[in-house]
């Protein structure tokens, strides 16, 4: 967790769009992914491949993950996608983005042509990551094969437009609760999701939410994915970002006290602490599987850059 690469706000970009290419490079969001997929109309999906290939090799990204989702492989656009973008811009690009993932021999396929264009073009082999979209009810019964698929997987990503299509859901507000339902009809999908990432090491990713004008309702939804345990999610507008690096990070009260109990515990298991297995820190019993869960806390907020304001004393004998 601690080397994780932060991928709090995943900004969509168009394609299509070089303006927005532009824009994009400069907005403090942790990733971006640029889409020659369903924010690109087919007539406009070869002039998004150029776009895009001298946008990555423009540079001006700063730190930011530069991902590209290519075309779905039901589509006759996935291959050129992907021979293109890698072809021409592989050094500058960190990973594919795979919609509309069914199982796991779409991502080896797309395991096998990355090698091949990785080889052609003096690249090292694995450097391209894949990024899987969840997004049909074959999917998310596949989920935990898709995560295994590849060692290139780096995240495994909710698609909740295309997925509430999928399963016929009766509502056209994307990730928002239906306000006939009781309960929250999307817990059990984004638990599976994060299941199979966490299996397999992997970042989980929460999708778009479409409503970008309100952003009160982004952070409810984003929250929702945050506090089971999800990384980051898609942002769509800029007025999306701030809140989804804020969400997806620790509080600082948080970040802090989980900092205190590494310390806290390495302390007390020493030779000087007493070689103790639990410990009282403050009014909290703590022990290895709180060191656990501080690992968690204290990995995301060092992968989001954050600063330490707590500092450990050993308490007096
Ligand atoms: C994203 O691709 C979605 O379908 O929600
Ligand atoms: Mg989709």
């Amino acid at each position: 967790m601690a080397e994780l690469r932060s991928r709090r706000s995943n900004l969509a970009v168009p394609g299509s769009n070089p303006r927005f290419l532009e824009k994009a490079k400069g907005l403090p969001a942790d990733q971006v992914f640029l889409d020659l997929e369903d924010a690109c109309a087919p007539l406009a999906k070869p002039g998004a491949r150029k776009n895009i290939v001298a946008a990555l090799n423009e540079g001006g990204w700063g730190d930011k993950i530069r991902t590209v989702r290519v075309n779905d492989w039901t589509t006759e656009w996935t291959f050129q996608d992907v021979i293109e973008v890698v072809g021409g811009a592989g050094a500058n690009l960190d990973a594919i983005m795979l919609p509309k993932v069914q199982d796991a021999g779409q991502v080896q396929a797309l395991d096998m042509l990355l090698t091949q264009i990785e080889k052609a073009n003096g690249l090292e082999v694995g450097k391209i990551g894949i990024e899987a979209q969840i997004e049909t009810a074959r999917g998310l019964i596949n989920v935990n094969q898709i995560a295994f698929a590849s060692p290139r997987i780096e995240t495994i990503i909710y698609g909740p437009a295309d997925f509430m299509a999928s399963i016929n859901m009766k509502s056209l507000v994307v990730g928002a609760l239906h306000p006939d339902y009781p309960g929250d009809p999307f817990h059990y999908i984004l638990m599976q999701i994060l299941m199979a990432a966490r299996a397999r090491g992997v970042q989980a990713i929460d999708g778009p939410f479409l409503q970008v004008r309100d952003v009160p309702a982004f952070e409810e939804v984003a929250k929702r994915s945050a506090m089971l345990g999800f990384d980051g999610k898609w942002v769509l507008h800029p007025g999306q970002i701030d809140a989804a690096n804020e969400i997806y990070a620790p509080s600082q009260e948080d970040y802090d006290h989980a900092e205190l109990i590494l310390d806290a515990y390495e302390w007390a298991t020493s030779e000087a602490g007493g070689k103790k297995g639990s410990a009282m820190l403050g009014d909290e019993m703590i022990d290895e599987a709180s060191r656990k869960m501080a690992l968690v806390i204290a990995g995301k907020g060092r992968a989001a850059g954050m600063d330490r304001t707590s500092s450990f004393t050993p308490p007096e004998e």
